[in-house]
This record gives C-alpha cells, sequence and structure tokens, in this order.
C-alpha cells in the first residue's frame, strides 16, 4: 500500500503564506519522492485555489485537500463550499468529519455521510476522521465508539467504495495535546474496523489506514513502522517546514 502523509494547516496562513510553505516543502524534496509516498496538504478554502495553481503550473509532487465541504450540493447556502466547486479547483482529497468540526460546529455522523456519499461522486478522495474521547477510552469503550461512526458514516454507501477511502484514526484524546498514542492503540481499532466492515460485505482490499493526534519528528517513525499504518495526518507539526519534511522522510 502506499504511504501517505498529510499536513492540516487547520485555519492558519492566508493565502500568500500557505504557497511560501508550499514552496519550502516542496524545495527540500527529492523529485521522485511522490513515487514511494503521496504528500497532501490541506490549507483554508481561501488558500486552495492559489496552492493547486503553483502545484499544477510547477508540476509538484505534493497533492492538495480541503479541509471540509459542505454537505448541500448548490443554492443558498451562505458560506458554504460544494464538492462540485471544490472539484472544479481539481484538488484530490477532502477531510470529512475532523473531531474540531464535530465537537465545535456540532457535526454529526449522519452530516458527514451525506458528504461522503457527495464526495463519492466526483474525482476526490475523502479522509474521513474517526476516534474517541479520552473518556470513552477510560470506559473502554473506544472500539465500540469509532465502530458505530463507521457504521453511520458507511450507511447506504456502496459496497466498493470504501477502497476509494482513507481512514484517519484521530483519537480526540491525542489532537494537539502531546499525547500520541501507541502504535498498538491504532492496529487494535484497525483490526475491529477491518473486521466490522468484512462481516457487513464490504470490500476493503484497497483502502488506507493513517493515524493523526500529535505526530512529530519524534515519534513518526514508531507510528510508522506499525505494519497497519500506512500514513499519517499531521496538524500542528505540519507547519513547520523543517519538521514536516523531517516526518516525510522518516516515514520512508
Ligand atoms: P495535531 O492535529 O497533529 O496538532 O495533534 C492533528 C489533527 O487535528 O489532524
Amino acid at each position: 500500500m502506499k504511504k501517505i502523509i498529510i499536513g492540516n494547516w487547520k485555519m492558519n496562513l492566508d493565502h500568500l503564506q500557505a504557497i511560501q510553505l508550499l514552496q519550502k516543502i516542496n524545495y527540500s524534496l527529492s523529485e521522485n519522492i511522490h513515487e514511494d509516498i503521496d504528500i497532501v496538504v490541506a490549507p483554508s478554502h481561501t488558500s486552495l485555489r492559489s496552492v493547486q495553481t503553483v502545484i499544477d503550473t510547477d508540476n509538484l509532487s505534493i497533492q492538495s485537500s480541503a479541509q471540509d465541504v459542505s454537505e448541500y450540493n448548490l443554492g443558498s447556502y451562505t458560506g458554504e463550499t460544494s464538492s462540485l466547486q471544490l472539484n472544479k479547483l481539481n484538488i484530490d482529497y477532502c477531510i470529512l468529519g475532523h473531531s474540531e468540526r464535530r465537537s465545535l460546529f456540532l457535526e454529526t455522523d449522519e452530516v458527514i455521510n451525506t458528504k461522503l456519499k457527495n464526495l463519492l461522486k466526483i474525482n476526490i478522495t475523502p479522509i474521513i476522521c474517526i476516534g474517541e474521547t479520552e473518556e470513552d477510552r477510560n470506559q473502554s469503550i473506544q472500539i465500540d465508539k469509532c465502530l458505530s461512526q463507521i457504521r453511520r458514516i458507511f450507511k447506504g454507501v456502496r459496497k466498493d467504495a470504501i477502497n476509494e477511502c482513507i481512514i484517519a484514526y484521530e483519537p480526540i484524546w491525542a489532537i494537539g495535546t502531546g499525547i500520541v498514542a501507541q502504535p498498538e492503540n491504532a492496529s487494535e481499532i484497525l483490526e475491529e474496523v477491518k473486521k466490522y466492515l468484512l462481516n457487513n460485505n464490504f470490500l476493503i482490499e484497497k483502502f488506507r489506514f493513517v493515524y493523526g493526534g500529535s505526530v512529530t519528528k519524534s515519534n513518526a517513525k514508531d507510528l510508522m513502522n506499525e505494519e497497519s499504518i500506512n500514513g499519517l495526518l499531521v496538524g500542528g507539526a505540519s507547519l513547520d517546514p523543517d519538521e514536516f519534511i523531517d516526518i516525510i522522510k522518516l516515514s520512508l
């Protein structure tokens, strides 16, 4: 399975700063690196067009991702951006159901399910985030929590669609806290997710599974050494080009 490192820039950087960061990352990468690993950056919507234009014009070995998409396709939805609008930008990926969207903007699995169905109609790979809270883990219900997210998010989705997706396990207690999950925590979740999907007749041979939550250059290698982990979703550390490059190199 091809590895993938995704930098989630969240609500940081204006479009000029985003281009600068993109160029700094690109400067330190070898030209053929994309043959071994997919490198993806997820800027804010205001920077997506500029970032993608630089990627296309300079033929960079980097791909871009949106951080979210509307559940609606067209019309009077002030402030929203549809999957069709994103598709016109030529971007490759879109993050769905990030825990910050769930907790701060009350996004539900049902809304994520609609967004997923919209993205699957076009040529954008969904990066679907799942993960439990600290309280869930303390009560040992992390598996139930993640499986219930998967069940609702994939409700009514065609059985082969998961192969076109990336599943990101991002335990909420690890996001932005400096506390990283043990690689075995991620493997345990993946095994259960796979079991659930197989039992429900989903075709799963090709989907990629990534870990996110306090990834830095000091834990990237250990995480990527875990057989089940195909890649990393990096937040804070992706804003520092040297650190992000180190994470990529350690993941090769
Ligand atoms: P973090 O964020 O690396 O800063 O913990 C990860 C994420 O929210 O995707």
